[in-house]
């Protein structure tokens, strides 16, 4: 199939609502991450999502909406917590994405059989239109192939999916770099199944105590089972091999610089400060202070990885866990199937 690349034109959104209505798949541009967008309310088209992206079918989907009247417009969950309310308010359009029960509305591929629905309005002009363009709501996983890490350009959804959609609307690069928070209003108390710009301290402040899933931090043991389907799943992987270093920043630096004096094919994801004394290339995500500017890198940071030559191992800092330090321990400790050297 040919992959048609689009702008951001009135012209070339109403293009690409026009295949969505079709039954066709979309690459859109979100605040987050590039989705792979098609018509939530059909899963014959969802199908399609599921195959471009080769997406085990037993993990649900996000329903993307352009506003927050679409959820009684679209009759799409059984439910409307008086919590959910008060989260959309607060952080919608933003990345915030809030389960609920779902509706008869709800294909089973949107779901994957679960009981409930996940819902997000996000705050992406260009997606908001092209969800409005299409007179329906949009099921939207990130565009990347699955497990890789996800797309933040337009380049790396043509990169992983190219002939396999039907066209990509060129946003430029994402804001915010990282999917967004996941929370759960289906279990009491609710609880956050993958964490985002969007923080458990910001969301605490407006709903009270929430729990943390065991998935966002820790390795799920074999058969134990995920809250979030995706969370058990090998993700955001480059080719090369990620492996996490705990450690103050100077020992850091030292323990990569001596491990490239015998391994030249190894490389480190590092902050800004870093940089001119490491020894192997260095990919920087920013300084180390500034945990947004290291979220909207760090996906390009993965994926550039595999185009350097003959790099097969990548060092990265091993993030705080605290507020968007959350959000990139999560991502990187995948990245690294749970490989972490703590260095004293
Ligand atoms: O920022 C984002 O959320 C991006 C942009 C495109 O909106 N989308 C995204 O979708 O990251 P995806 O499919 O890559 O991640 C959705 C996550 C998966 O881990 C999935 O298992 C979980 O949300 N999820 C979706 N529906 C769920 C449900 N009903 N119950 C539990 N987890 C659910
Ligand atoms: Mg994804």
């Amino acid at each position: 199939m040919n992959t048609l690349l689009l702008g951001t034109t009135k012209d070339d959104i109403k293009k690409a609502a026009s295949i969505i209505k079709d039954g066709g798949v979309v690459a859109m541009p979100t605040e987050t991450v590039y989705g792979l967008a098609a018509d939530a309310l059909n899963g014959e088209c969802v199908k399609k999502i599921f195959l471009a992206k080769r997406r085990p079918m037993d993990n649900p989907l996000i329903v993307h909406i352009s506003d927050i009247s679409d959820i009684e417009r679209f009759d799409l969950v059984s439910e409307f917590p008086l919590e959910a309310q008060i989260l959309a308010q607060t952080f919608w359009p933003g990345p915030l994405t809030i389960i609920m029960k779902k509706s008869d509305r709800i294909p089973d591929e949107v779901s994957a059989g679960l009981p409930t629905v996940a819902i997000r309005l996000p705050s992406h002009s260009v997606a908001r239109q092209l969800i409005k363009e299409s007179g329906t709501v949009l099921a939207a996983p990130s565009a990347n192939r699955s497990g890789s890490p996800s797309p933040t350009t337009a380049t790396h959804v043509m990169n992983d999916l190219c002939s396999f959609i039907d066209a990509v609307v060129d946003g430029g690069a994402c804001d915010v770099g990282v999917e967004s928070t996941v929370v759960t209003l289906a279990t009491t108390p609710p609880r956050l199944l993958r964490p985002g710009l969007v923080t458990v301290e910001q969301i605490e402040a407006v709903i009270g105590k929430i729990d943390v899933d065991d998935a966002v931090l820790f390795k799920l043991e074999n058969g134990e089972k995920a809250a979030s389907p995706g969370m058990k799943y090998k993700h955001y992987s480059p080719k090369a091999k990620v492996v996490l270093i705990n450690s103050d920043g100077d020992k850091f630096i030292s323990f990569v610089n001596s491990e490239f004096e015998t391994d030249s094919t190894v490389c480190a994801i590092c902050y800004d400060e870093d940089v001119a004394e490491l020894k192997a290339q260095a990919i920087s995500i920013g300084k180390s202070d500034d945990l947004e500017t290291q979220a909207k890198r760090l996906f390009d940071a993965l994926r550039k990885v595999d185009t350097i030559d003959g790099v097969k191992k990548v060092y990265a800092h091993c993030p705080t866990k605290q507020g968007v330090g959350m959000a990139l321990y999560n991502r990187l400790i995948r990245a690294a199937s749970f490989e972490v050297i703590e260095i004293e």
